[in-house]
């Protein structure tokens, strides 16, 4: 059974090709990042022009990859929601089009399942159940795993996700969108315990995430830094070029023009210890309540190298195992589509649709 995968809820157009048999086949991304770098965030309108021009190139290298044809695909699985309205109705529309043309079934897939599924790519795939830790840059959510399609929510975060943390975060710092990684790359040099950043609702006794606070505090601590800084500058007739050594500094925005490399390192890794203590407490918390000695870690953040060594780390400690997806599917791609839609179809032939009328979800609840 061959699946036709396609992702384009967001800023990433990912088309992949899974054989229940052998596997992955083929992927192919297109990341809309330069498109959207100088606007400092996703523009709707553009994400999804972008899609409609990359679609038929990445489903003929999809093709080509494979040696498949179009008419061996049996189904195709696309992105539903949640998303960007625009951007999921060029994916669909995409999607059942073909399928009309090839008279296969379309599978509407939740994008938050195919993170939730993508370490099931690689090899040895987790075994059911399990804990899975969420983080993307729209959600954060903490589930128990019964098997493909048996999820029940355990937490979730009350404001901003763990990804809209790390960007939002690298914004104050000036760092360029999307700023998850190079706040992470940045974060490298500097000293985690600089800023004792408050650890939101590590001690709430649930399993629920807020990080709406952490972001204030980021932008005090950074407004008193550069207070000091300038204030410093002024006492001393010092020199900005000395202080401002940031790789990227025509981007900088104004509020941090004054904060010297290794402050901005250190208030790097204080906001990323932050973040990361606060996701490995309560993923610990999870697999206590529920029992379970699997642990999986999805979405964008999974990326995270500070996370992987702390949960590493604290899964020697405690005696249960992590997995994470390769780095090629932590971010958006087509693969944990396809995948997502190749399980579904296998454990429920009802979630087959025919080609033809079809809606977009772009908010829609896993669970
Ligand atoms: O799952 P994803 O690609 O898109 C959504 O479904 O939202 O996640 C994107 C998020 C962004 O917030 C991005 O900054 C973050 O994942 N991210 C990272 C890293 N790589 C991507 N955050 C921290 N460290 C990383 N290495
Ligand atoms: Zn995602």
């Amino acid at each position: 059974m061959l699946t036709l995968g396609i992702e384009s809820s967001c800023d990433e157009t990912g088309l992949a090709l899974y054989d229940s048999q052998r596997g992955l086949l083929a992927h192919a991304l297109h990341s809309q990042i330069a498109l959207h770098r100088d606007y400092g965030g996703v523009v709707p309108e553009l994400a999804s022009r972008d899609h409609v021009q990359r679609l038929v190139p990445l489903l003929h290298e999809v093709l080509a990859q494979s040696q498949c044809t179009l008419q061996e695909i049996d189904a195709i699985a696309v992105t539903t929601g949640p998303g960007l309205a625009g951007a999921l109705l060029v994916g669909t529309g995409f999607a059942h089009a073909l399928a009309f043309a090839l008279g296969k079934p379309v599978i509407p897939v939740h994008h938050l399942e195919g993170h939730l599924l993508s370490p099931l790519l690689s090899a040895p795939p987790p075994r059911f159940p399990f804990v899975a830790l969420l983080v993307s840059g729209g959600h954060t959510q903490l589930m128990a795993v019964h098997g493909v399609g048996q999820y029940s929510l355990l937490g979730e975060t009350l404001d901003d996700a763990a990804g809209e943390a790390f960007d939002k975060s690298a914004k104050l710092l000036g760092l360029p969108y999307p700023g998850g990684a190079a706040l992470s790359a940045l974060a490298e040099t500097g000293d985690p315990q600089a800023f004792p950043f408050p650890r939101p609702l590590k001690h709430s006794g649930d399993l629920n995430f807020s990080f709406a606070g952490l972001k204030t505090a980021v932008l005090t601590q950074v407004r008193r830094q550069e207070q000091k800084a300038s204030e410093l500058k002024n006492e001393s007739g010092g020199d900005q070029e000395e202080l401002n050594q940031a790789p990227d500094r025509h981007s900088l925005p104004q509020t941090n023009s004054a904060l010297s490399a290794k402050m901005k390192a250190d208030l790097a890794a204080s906001i990323v210890a932050a973040i990361t203590e606060v996701l490995i407490d309560k993923a610990l918390a999870a697999l206590q309540q529920t029992g379970f000695k699997r642990l999986v870690v999805a979405g964008g953040v999974s990326a995270n190298q500070q996370l992987r060594q702390g949960l590493n780390r604290t899964a020697q400690q405690q005696s249960f195992e992590v997995f994470y997806p390769e780095l090629q599917w932590c971010t958006d791609n087509g693969a944990m589509i396809a995948l997502a839609g190749a399980l579904r179809l296998a454990h429920d032939s009802g979630v087959a649709t025919s080609a033809g009328a079809f809606e977009v979800q772009p908010r829609w609840k896993l669970v």
